[in-house]
């Protein structure tokens, strides 16, 4: 309590302190940060381009964003992972980031289908690091013309895309017709499932706020989390990855200096990891439905299939004006994790030899921002 009074205080006097320009200061945005948003829609006359323009706007871990993509030739790209954008701590075997990476492949594929082309993936093409990524390539990628090729539905829903970390309306469940609809996300290698059964859905709720807050608790995984904030819009504009605390409130803060928000956050045991807590776990319970996508196995050919299915459910939740929120702590393979993991695994029926790749929380919400992206030009470079 003291230290948010501290801070309260702290911005009053700031805003004094700096007038009218604090105002403005506080009212601003991070435009800069947004603009992949609107360049995804600009006309490129290379259709690799306008392909990664629009995969860069894929859901993945923390926003890491840890794409790499060198173009070669004329048809073709080969996409590897930035290795110092992994998250160690929470995903030992980044497992998570190759789902990212999924998701990056099929939004490629996707808006390359408005323009006739078909994605040829190949994957891993010089083996992978099972325990570990390391240097070798995620996937080489080949731009096909294929006459005749419609343009996949999906399209239309990329740059509405969204991870929906807010609360959902309780009075409004998620009909039965709507899961009939998501189901068409699975795969050969990965199976869709959801629950709307009070008691499954209370257990997964319980679930999720207990693993939240062991991540929160740990030092370790807290800090690698704290390491990644983005404080207001100069840092967001500066860095735009990571997790971003924007609008008036964040704004005010990092006028006070963004270190002071980053040194109380980083204490597992502080009154603002506490609220944060709280915030989290009054959001997970209002959620009127969970959706899960069981991998068949755990081999990195499941983790990219999983990926590219859970794209898929994203954009076909938002063509149903739904909001998707993964709830990714239960299913992270680190030890202070382990017995809740256990208990994802049972909430979610997974059978020997399966692995739950992802949990998400599925409800009707207000719309939400969209998040910071690198630009294209960031990412690329050509052989
Ligand atoms: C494998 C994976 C796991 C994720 N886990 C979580 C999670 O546990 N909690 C969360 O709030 N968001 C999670 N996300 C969502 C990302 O934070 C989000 O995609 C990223 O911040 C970009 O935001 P956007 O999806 O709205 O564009 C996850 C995304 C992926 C691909």
């Amino acid at each position: 309590m003291t230290n948010r009074r501290n801070v309260i205080l702290g911005i009053g006097g700031t805003l004094a302190l700096f007038g009218a320009g604090a105002a403005w200061r506080v009212t601003r945005v991070p435009d800069k940060a947004y603009q992949p948003w609107e360049k995804a829609g600009a006309t490129e006359i290379d259709p690799r381009l306008d392909a990664f323009r629009h995969a860069i706007l894929a859901p993945n871990p923390h926003n890491m964003q840890p794409w790499q993509i060198r173009l070669i030739g004329t048809d073709q790209a080969e996409i590897s992972c930035d290795l110092a954008r992994r998250l160690p701590q929470t995903d030992p075997f980044d497992r998570q980031i190759v789902i990212g990476f999924g998701c990056f492949i099929e939004l490629a594929g996707i808006a390359a289908s408005r323009r006739g082309l078909k994605l040829e993936v190949e994957a891993f093409p010089e083996g992978a690091g099972n325990a570990r990524l390391d240097a070798r390539p995620v996937a080489r990628l080949r731009f096909v013309a294929e006459p005749g090729l419609a343009a996949d539905p999906l399209a239309a829903f990329i740059r509405d895309r969204r991870s929906a970390k807010v609360p959902f309306d309780l009075a409004r469940p998620v009909p039965a017709e709507s899961f009939a609809a998501l189901q068409a996300a699975g795969s050969d290698l990965t199976r869709f499932d959801h629950t709307r059964t009070e008691g499954d859905v209370q257990a997964l709720r319980s679930l999720a706020s207990a693993a939240f807050e062991r991540e929160m608790r740990t030092p370790h995984t807290l800090r690698e989390s704290i390491d990644v904030l983005r404080v207001g819009s100069d840092e967001i504009n500066a860095n735009p990855d990571g997790i971003s605390l924007r609008g008036p409130l964040f704004e005010a803060l990092s006028l006070l200096g963004a270190d002071k928000v980053r040194a109380e956050a980083i204490d597992a045991q502080s009154d603002t990891t506490t609220r944060q807590i709280a915030r989290y776990r009054q959001m997970f319970s209002q959620t009127p439905s969970f959706v899960w996508l069981t991998g068949l196995g755990n081999s990195r050919a499941h983790q990219l299939a999983t990926g590219r299915s859970y794209l898929r459910l994203n954009l076909l939740a938002t063509r149903l004006g739904l909001g998707l929120h993964p709830v990714s702590q239960a299913l992270q393979e680190y030890p202070e994790m382990t017995p809740l993991f256990a208990e994802a695994r049972r909430l979610c029926r997974v059978e020997t030899g399966e692995t739950l790749q992802m949990l998400a929380r599925l409800g009707y919400a207000d719309a939400v921002a969209p998040t910071p992206r690198w630009p294209l030009e960031a990412k690329l470079t050509r052989a």
